[in-house]
């Protein structure tokens, strides 16, 4: 029967975007490294073997990809999926992408390309995920240990959105092949918004004093080094913070509201939905 696989499908998008298939009657099929055996469509996927793309894509007519995470040259891993997918008759590929091109990473902007070639290919270029702000994510660590949010980025703006809202768009185009679909969107929240924003939305809600230590990007990317993240990835990620800083992220789209028929969750109504993460 076709269905969707959903590569990352253990992850915080994957595993709500397969909640909302299988919730509207759609086969969604996991795809992880450690497939769980409890549950009803699980299957062995890691993208460094090559031998188990096949076997997940047997019978599958829609693909949600979840390129290689972490990785700043993911193309070399994703490009013969693309033609596996394409052989075994693949007519919609949604891919989560990033609205920020991450410096030092020119094949993201050819993976974009070669996704869209594809028959069904859609981008979804979306942009910070609140959920950053969740634990084990470093951000929220540092938050939940020190009540510090150690920034290179200063008071420039971003159009975070909810991992739900980004699974729920991807729900849209991939639950019906009937959909109209362009190639390319932008996913954002409701509207741009700053480190310094964020710690005060916290401290209001919830109480928890949350103070932002500037930072330079050097001491970012040693921050990020840190924390276990492989190097190339880790300077990469704090050479963003510079463009952000630089105002050149703050952008946000309709997308999610023409997607799913709602607007995106603000930032607020996030913080509500996940109190006890600051107040425990
Ligand atoms: N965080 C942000 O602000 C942000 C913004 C824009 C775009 N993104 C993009 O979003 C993606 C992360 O999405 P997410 O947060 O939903 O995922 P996540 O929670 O970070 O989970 C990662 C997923 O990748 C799977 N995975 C890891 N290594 C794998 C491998 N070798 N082979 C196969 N699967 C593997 C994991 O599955 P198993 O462990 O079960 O194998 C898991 O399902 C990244 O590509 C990132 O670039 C993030």
């Amino acid at each position: 029967m076709p269905g969707v696989l959903v590569t990352g499908g253990t992850g915080k998008t994957g595993k709500v975007l397969v909640q909302v298939l299988r919730n509207a009657g759609v086969q969604a099929r996991v795809a992880s490294r450690n497939p769980a055996a409890a549950d009803p469509d699980p299957i062995r996927f890691d993208w460094n073997d090559p031998t188990t793309y096949g076997p997940a894509l047997d019978g599958m007519d829609r693909v949600f990809l979840l390129p290689p995470v972490e990785s700043v040259d993911p193309l070399p891993l994703v490009e013969p999926f693309l033609r596996r997918a394409q052989r075994a008759g693949v007519q919609r590929l949604v891919m989560l992408g990033s609205a920020i091109v991450l410096p030092n990473a020119p094949s993201a902007v050819e993976m974009a390309a070669q996704v869209q070639a594809q028959p069904g290919g859609v981008v979804l270029r979306a942009s910070g995920f609140m959920q950053n702000f969740l634990r084990p994510h470093p951000l929220a660590e540092h938050i939940h240990r020190l009540g510090e949010i150690r920034t290179a980025a200063g008071d420039g703006r971003l159009g975070w959105v909810d991992a739900r809202d980004i699974a729920a768009s991807a729900a849209a185009l991939l639950a019906d092949l009937e959909v109209d679909a362009r190639s390319d969107y932008l996913i954002t929240g409701p509207h741009g918004m700053s480190y310094p924003q964020a710690a005060q939305i916290i401290t209001a809600q919830t109480g928890r004093r949350v103070r932002v230590e500037r930072i330079t990007e050097e001491e970012q990317a040693a921050a990020h080094r840190a924390s276990g993240m492989p190097p190339a990835f880790a300077d990469a990620l704090a050479a963003v913070e510079r463009g952000i800083k630089e105002g050149r992220e703050d952008q946000v789209s309709t997308a999610v509201l023409e997607l799913t028929g709602r607007p995106p969750r603000t930032f607020a109504e996030f913080v509500s939905d996940h109190a006890y993460e600051w107040t425990q």
